[in-house]
């Protein structure tokens, strides 16, 4: 894409990630719970993420123009049967935000899944109240398929979740299928 890249992370990246892990204002808008975390289990979290894995994947968001890292993108419960997975994302810091990264790194993504793994179908979570995402996330091609109602803790109150999802054939794919839209 035009402004973005994803590349595999490594252990020179543990400050940022460090950094971001301990942002409760981020967490507040990511599914997974906020929670602590030491020095020491952020380094043990990325190697676990730089090791292979067959279910998994976790990338780098850079930015092109000067190969600074701004954020993270996975893939996970990659399921080889039936050729589906969960995405999930984060643009770092306000600043890089609403600037169309996040849609360019979705994209690559999804033309990682789609063309270079063979799955056909990529979904994800999203709380109801965060429209910048839903709406990044449409600009891609999901669509929202259902909502999990109090599914998710957050501050002491359950929250509902969107659930999204974009299969290789949908209309929204047309761009992954090289057909334009
Ligand atoms: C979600 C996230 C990855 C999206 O990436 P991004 O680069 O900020 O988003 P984009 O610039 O691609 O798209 C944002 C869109 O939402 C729109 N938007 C922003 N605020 C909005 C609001 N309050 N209501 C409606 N639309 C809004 C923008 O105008 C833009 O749409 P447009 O291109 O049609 O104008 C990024 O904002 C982020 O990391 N946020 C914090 C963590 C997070 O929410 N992660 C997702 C958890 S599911």
């Amino acid at each position: 894409m035009k402004n973005v890249y994803l590349r595999p992370l490594s252990l020179a990246d543990s400050d940022r990630t460090w950094k971001w892990h301990n942002d409760p204002a981020l967490y507040d808008r990511l599914v997974t719970p906020f929670r602590f975390v030491s020095r020491l289990s952020e380094e043990e979290w990325l190697r676990k993420k730089m090791a292979y894995s067959q279910s998994e994947m976790q990338l780098a968001i850079c930015l092109r123009e000067n190969d600074a890292h701004i954020g993270n993108i996975h893939l996970r419960h990659i399921d080889w049967v039936s050729h589906n997975a969960e995405t999930g994302i984060f643009i770092g810091e306000e600043a890089h935000r609403g600037r169309g990264y996040g849609e360019q790194a979705m994209r690559l993504m999804l033309l990682h899944s789609f063309k270079d793994l063979g799955l056909q179908r990529i979904w994800l979570t999203v709380f109801d109240d965060n429209p910048a995402a839903i709406r990044s996330y449409e600009k891609c091609g999901f669509t929202v398929e259902g909502k999990l109602r109090k599914h998710a803790l957050k501050h002491g109150r359950l929250k509902d979740l969107l659930y999204m999802a974009v299969n290789i054939d949908d209309p929204g794919a047309a761009w992954v299928r090289g057909e334009g839209a």
